[in-house]
C-alpha cells in the first residue's frame, strides 16, 4: 500500500467504544447499528436472552450463565465508505479494568443514557476515563418510545455531573407513547417515528423559520409546537455546535431516541461518522506522538482473551493498530522483549465470524494468535520504528484472596492457568515476601469467581480461596524495604514484577505504618 493509499484508508477508520451503566441499552443499539452495517441480517444476534442464540460477544461459558457480558469483543463492518470498527466492554463494573484498557484502544466513545435514569453510577466513573483522554464523546438518549425524563433536565444533569458542554444534535418531539419523533436540528428536518400514522413520509423539511415546511397535521400539534420552543430556547441561550470543543472531548453531541424500536439510531449514526475522528496519533512513553499514517507498522496489545473457541485452546491478544499496515506473515519486534515475532495466524472480527486477514491499517483491531509470549500492554512495532506505547492503566485491587491448587498433585495446572489468567490482566497476583504463598487482588469480586472457574474449565485446577477482605494495597520502594516492617495489620507481599508493596487492613493500620516510617512513600496505582 503506498503512502496515499494509506491514508485514504485510515482516515475512513471509525474505531469506538460505547459506555453506558448496565440496561441502558447498548447491547440493543449496538446491535441496530450492525444491521445497519449489514454485519449481522437480524436482531437478537448480538444478545438474545430470551431467544436462547447467545451473543457472538458473549464467548465465554460464564456469560451466558450470568447474562452479563464479561468480555471485551470487537465488532467491525462498513457503512457510508467508512470502516467501522465498534469495541465493546463489560457492562458490569467489577469488570471495569478491562474497559478502561479497552478505552485506550480507541478514539471516540458513545455514551448511552436511559431517559427514565439520566447519568447513573457506572455512566459517571467511564466517562470520566473517556474525559481524561480527551477524545471525542458522543450522547446518545436512549428509550424515548418510554416515559423519561424532560429533556431539559437531562441536559442540564449531563452538563452537571460529567462536567461536559452538550450540544443537542436532535430535540425530542414528545416521549413515550406520545413521541412523534424528533426535530433533527443537525440535518434540518423533522423525523418521524410512526409516518405510518401520517402519509408514509419519514422526513419533513423544515423552512427559514424552523418549522414543518408544508402543511402537515402535526404542526397544530401542541407536543410538536412545544419541540420547537425548546428548540428556539436552546439555540438563543445554549452553546454553538463547536467541532473543535467536540474533538477534544469538552463538547458533546447528543442525540435522542430508541435504540428498541430503531428510532433515530440511523441518522445518529451518520452524524457520528461525520464528527468521529479518524484514527490519531498515539502517545509513546517518551511523550514522543506515532502519527498513523507512519508507514512503519505498529500497535499495542489493550487485551488478551484465552479460550474464545471451546472447540480449539486459543488464546488471542488484541493489538489496536496504531500505525501503518499489517501484512500477513510480517515480522515485528515485541518491545518488552526485543524478540523477532512473526504475524502470520492473525484474525479480524466481523460481526458473525472470526475471519483470516490479509492486511489491516492503523485504526483497525487486529487478534494474534498467542502461545504466551504476549501480555497486556505490549507494543509491536515494524523495522526500526522502535517504540513503547504508553502504559494501559492498572488499577489498585481492593479485594484479596489466597488461593492455593486443591490437590496437590496438580500443582502444573494452576501455576500454569494462574500464570496466563495475570498476563490476560483478569486477574493481579503476588506472593507474600516472607513464605511465598500465593494472593490474588481484583478490583471487583465477580473477577475471583470467573478466576475460580476459568482455573476450573480451562486449566483443570481446581483452586481453594481464602478470603483475605479489603486491604489497602500500597506499594514501597525496594530499596526502603526491611523485613521488619511487616505487622499481624499487614502483609508484606511482592508483585509479579518483584515490587514489595504492603497490604494493609485498613486506613488505621496504614496511617500507624505511615507515622512509624514517615521516610518511606506508600504508592497506590490508579
Ligand atoms: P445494556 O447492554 O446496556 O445492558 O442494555 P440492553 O441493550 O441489554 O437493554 C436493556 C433492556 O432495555 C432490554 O430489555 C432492552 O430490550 C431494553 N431497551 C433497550 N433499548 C430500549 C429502548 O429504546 N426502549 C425500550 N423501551 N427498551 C429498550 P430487557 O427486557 O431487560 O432485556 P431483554 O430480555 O429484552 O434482552
Amino acid at each position: 500500500m503506498d503512502k496515499q493509499e494509506l491514508k485514504k484508508e485510515v482516515d475512513s477508520r471509525r474505531t469506538f467504544a460505547i459506555i453506558s451503566h448496565p440496561d441502558a441499552g447498548k447491547t440493543t443499539i449496538t446491535e441496530q447499528l450492525l444491521l445497519f452495517g449489514g454485519a449481522i441480517r437480524q436482531a437478537g444476534t448480538v444478545k438474545g436472552k430470551k431467544t436462547g442464540n447467545f451473543a457472538k460477544s458473549d464467548w465465554m461459558e460464564i456469560e451466558k450463565q450470568r447474562g452479563i457480558s464479561v468480555t471485551s469483543s470487537v465488532m467491525q463492518f462498513d457503512y457510508d465508505g467508512k470502516r467501522v470498527n465498534i469495541l465493546d466492554t463489560p457492562g458490569h463494573e467489577d469488570f471495569s479494568e478491562d474497559t478502561y484498557r479497552t478505552l485506550m484502544a480507541v478514539d471516540s466513545a458513545v455514551m448511552v443514557i436511559d431517559s427514565a435514569k439520566g447519568i447513573e453510577a457506572q455512566t459517571k466513573k467511564l466517562f470520566k476515563v473517556v474525559k481524561q483522554r480527551g477524545i471525542p464523546i458522543f450522547t446518545f438518549i436512549n428509550k424515548m418510545d418510554r416515559d423519561g425524563r424532560e429533556p431539559l433536565d437531562l441536559l442540564e444533569e449531563l452538563e452537571d455531573l460529567l462536567d461536559i458542554e452538550s450540544y443537542p444534535m436532535n430535540w425530542p418531539i414528545g416521549m413515550g407513547r406520545g413521541l412523534e419523533g424528533i426535530y433533527d436540528i443537525h440535518n434540518e428536518r423533522v423525523e418521524l417515528a410512526h409516518p405510518e400514522n401520517y402519509d408514509g413520509k419519514r422526513f419533513l423539511t423544515l423552512d427559514k423559520s424552523g418549522n414543518i415546511a408544508d402543511e402537515h397535521p402535526l404542526k397544530q400539534n401542541s407536543i410538536y409546537q412545544q419541540a420547537v420552543e425548546d428548540v428556539e430556547l436552546l439555540q438563543e441561550a445554549g452553546d454553538d455546535f463547536d467541532l473543535e470543543k467536540v474533538e477534544e472531548g469538552n463538547q458533546t453531541p447528543v442525540f435522542f431516541g430508541s435504540a428498541l424500536t430503531n428510532f433515530g439510531v440511523q441518522t445518529f449514526l451518520e452524524a457520528f461518522l461525520e464528527y468521529a475522528p479518524a484514527p490519531q496519533a498515539h502517545k509513546t512513553q517518551d511523550d514522543k506522538k506515532v502519527d498513523p499514517y507512519e508507514e512503519e507498522f505498529s500497535g499495542f496489545v489493550f487485551k488478551i482473551q484465552a479460550n474464545m473457541n471451546p472447540a480449539h485452546r486459543d488464546r488471542i491478544a488484541f493489538l489496536r493498530i496504531c500505525s501503518g499496515t499489517f501484512t500477513r506473515g510480517m515480522e515485528v519486534t515485541l518491545e518488552r522483549t526485543a524478540k523477532k515475532m512473526k504475524l502470520s495466524n492473525v484474525t479480524q472480527f466481523m460481526a458473525d465470524a472470526r475471519q483470516n486477514i490479509q492486511e489491516a491499517v492503523a485504526g483497525d483491531i487486529i487478534g494474534i494468535y498467542d502461545t504466551g509470549n504476549y501480555q497486556v500492554g505490549d507494543t509491536l512495532y515494524e523495522g526500526k520504528l522502535g517504540i513503547a506505547y504508553e502504559e494501559l492503566p492498572s488499577f489498585t485491587p481492593e479485594l484479596f484472596m489466597q488461593v492455593n491448587a486443591k490437590n496437590v498433585m496438580k500443582q502444573k495446572s494452576f501455576y500454569k492457568g494462574i500464570q496466563q489468567l495475570v498476563q490476560e490482566g483478569a486477574i493481579q497476583l503476588y506472593q507474600t515476601y516472607l513464605t511465598d504463598d500465593y494472593i490474588i487482588g481484583a478490583v471487583g469480586q465477580l473477577q475471583f469467581e470467573v478466576f475460580q472457574y476459568r482455573m476450573k474449565n480451562e486449566y483443570n485446577s481446581e483452586v481453594v480461596m481464602k478470603p483475605l477482605g479489603h486491604k489497602i494495597a500500597r506499594w514501597i520502594d525496594p530499596k526502603d524495604l526491611d523485613k521488619n516492617m511487616h505487622s499481624s495489620r499487614n502483609i508484606l507481599a511482592k508483585d509479579r514484577f518483584g515490587q514489595p508493596l504492603f497490604l494493609f487492613e485498613n486506613e488505621f493500620a496504614m496511617r500507624w505504618f505511615a507515622d512509624k516510617y514517615p521516610n518511606v512513600e506508600l504508592k497506590s496505582l490508579l
